[in-house]
């Protein structure tokens, strides 16, 4: 088969384009009305629809039309759609409804193409070039919690699925490295260890206990305060003495982090809240040249239309906070690294800080005041994690749930699931625990990104861990199944792709075909929203129709075995790619 290897755009734009000609064929003084296709609600009318023929009708009726409603504006579009053998045939309902039914055998060819070209060609186009994806982000000096996972896990998808579609991502760690929090806690820490530069540095979970300790100093001994006030002025006046001790906190907290980033196949690059701390004066100055910047109660502020309270960007002691931080990283953003969508994923109790400085940029003119226009700031938030009991996620000795430890003990659990089934005699040492790792973490990581985001979620082993249901556990071994299949037929699958020819004749097989098909507009509507749940809805249902597929169709040993393999290796090549967009290393036997 003759292929090219450009990216082909999702179904819908495909679909699309053929529309649009077929509207400048048939209507060419009209060009501002975009054919709207989407998938059919009721499939028994249709695969696709396309609803533009009421919008076009509205805009010629009254103004000497030969039309003479909706349905005959529909009819000429269709009569103009140009040849293609994407189409079976077209049919127009209601008020000029066009229901489209995609021809099987293209259905078949697209298949078998992206399998001989590689899923890449199946890359949706988005409009953006270039993004910042500013996630995970913990504190210096503070443990990571399951807030941060979260925020690692949605982000690390969201920077997947923009570069599987062709976006170049910067992936910003936006740590808690900089404020008056660091001068109480070197203050306490030189009084606590007065040769701290020479002697050992303490370990992280130490950190977090002098961390609580000299803000309980800090809020009960005024001398304690004015010592740990100086030290801010000297660690910002950039004093040795201090920015030394400074950049050893940061170093213990990092190697922490990278701890949990390594385990969980997450990379980052850091670029925290100090390092836009030089450019603060001169993003201020030009927010002030704007007159944006206005005195109240002795701080600076700018004021939001429709919110009560100012944002401060200046406070009173004339210290830099958060928000002057994320209006100057935003400008950098924009500025030096030419990004034209920002994205930002923290917990929604953060929304109103982005709102906030995501209006003043707009009154600046530094964003677009249109919300769909481009560059575009977006804040993703997620809802808390919950524990067994419906208030926030703990365990019995710690306040926060440590990261590592519950990953941990995903991975222990399945390893001794697989030992249960025997699996112990069956596979080497290391096949046993890189599967366990596999599907713990894929199962962590799978329980978060099934939801939507905005909601809150219920942290339960048992639950995530299930082999039945919407789990990674499930729908990893319906991929190792699939494989397997794939396996014990003996055919040469590559072989195949080449010489055989794929025909989805059963309603199943056309079925599959077509959900496969769908894959690139989820990807898409996936970035667009910034949904990553609904990749996961996406994979089960394509599991629920294999299994559909491979319960009404005989694949090894029928008349049709060759094309049906070729079905059970794109399902396979769609299912591993879901996986890779949501951070899972699939596994290959059960
Ligand atoms: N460090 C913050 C926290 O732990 C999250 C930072 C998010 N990013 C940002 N640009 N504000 O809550």
């Amino acid at each position: 088969m003759e292929t090219d290897k450009e990216s082909i755009g999702s179904l819908k734009q495909q679909l699309a384009k053929l529309f649009e000609e077929s509207l400048r064929a048939a209507f060419p003084d009209i060009s501002d009305v975009p054919p709207l296709v989407a998938i059919c609600n009721d499939p028994k009318n249709g695969d696709y629809q396309c609803n533009n023929a009421m919008s076009l009708w509205n805009k010629i009726k009254g103004k000497g039309t030969q039309f003479k409603g909706p349905q005959p504006v529909g009819k000429a579009i269709v009569e103009n759609l140009p040849g293609s053998d994407m189409i079976e045939n077209c049919s127009i309902a209601g008020p000029g409804f066009i229901n489209i039914v995609l021809a099987r055998q293209w259905i078949a060819k697209s298949v078998q193409k992206m399998l001989i070209d590689g899923i890449e060609t199946w890359a949706p186009k988005l409009p953006v070039k270039r993004t910042v994806v500013d996630f995970s982000s913990p504190n210096i000096a503070k443990e990571m919690h399951v807030g941060h996972l979260r925020s690692t896990i949605i982000g690390d998808t969201l920077a997947r699925m923009l570069e599987f579609s062709n976006v170049e991502v910067l992936r910003r760690n936006h740590v808690g490295d900089w404020g008056t929090q660091f001068g109480m806690l070197i203050e306490f820490l030189f009084e606590k260890f007065p040769n701290w530069e020479a002697g050992s540095t303490p370990a992280i979970g130490d950190l977090e206990a002098f961390y609580k300790a000299s803000k309980q100093r800090f809020d009960s001994d005024p001398d304690f305060k004015e010592r740990a006030q100086k030290a801010v002025v000297s660690l910002q006046g950039g004093e040795e003495k201090y920015r030394k001790a400074w950049a050893q906190i940061c170093e213990i907290s990092r190697k922490e982090f990278q701890k949990v980033y390594e385990r969980l196949g997450v990379h980052l690059e850091e670029k925290g809240e100090s390092f836009y701390n030089p450019y603060i004066p001169k993003a201020l100055e030009l927010l002030n040249e704007k007159g944006l910047i206005e005195e109240s109660e002795g701080a600076r502020v700018i004021f939001i239309e429709g919110k009560k309270i100012p944002l401060i960007v200046v406070k009173r002691d004339g210290g830099f906070n958060y928000a002057s931080t994320d209006l100057t990283a935003l400008w950098y953003r924009l500025n030096e690294e030419k990004a034209d969508w920002m994205i930002y994923v923290t917990d929604i109790g953060q929304r109103e800080h982005f709102e906030m400085f995501f209006s003043a940029a707009k009154r600046a003119g530094w964003l677009p005041s249109n919300e769909n226009d481009y560059p575009k700031a977006s804040h993703v938030g997620f809802g808390l994690v919950l524990g067994e009991d419906g208030k926030r996620f703990r365990t019995r000795s710690t306040e926060v749930v440590k990261l590592v430890d519950l990953l941990d003990e995903a991975k222990s659990r399945c390893k001794l699931a697989l030992e249960e089934r025997g699996k112990a005699k069956e596979w080497t040492a290391e096949e046993l625990d890189q599967t366990a790792e596999a599907v713990g973490y894929g199962a962590v990581k799978y329980a978060d990104l099934k939801n939507n985001r905005l909601t809150n979620y219920t942290f339960n082993f048992d639950q995530m861990l299930s082999d039945k249901g919407n789990t990674a556990v499930y729908l990893l071994y319906a991929h190792a199944r699939i494989c397997s299949i794939i396996r014990k037929s003996g055919r040469d699958i590559e072989e195949l792709k080449k010489s055989g020819a794929m025909d989805l004749a059963h309603q199943d097989e056309r079925m599959l075909g077509l959900h496969l098909l769908q894959f690139p507009e989820i990807v898409e509507e996936a970035c667009t929203n910034l949904l990553p749940n609904l990749l996961c809805e996406y994979l089960y249902k394509l599991s629920e129709d294999f299994t559909k597929f491979y319960t009404n169709c005989q694949v090894v040993g029928s008349a049709e075995e060759t094309s049906r393999l070729l079905l059970c290796e794109a399902t396979a090549v769609v299912m591993r790619k879901c996986f890779h967009l949501l951070g899972i290393t699939p596994v290959y036997k059960i």
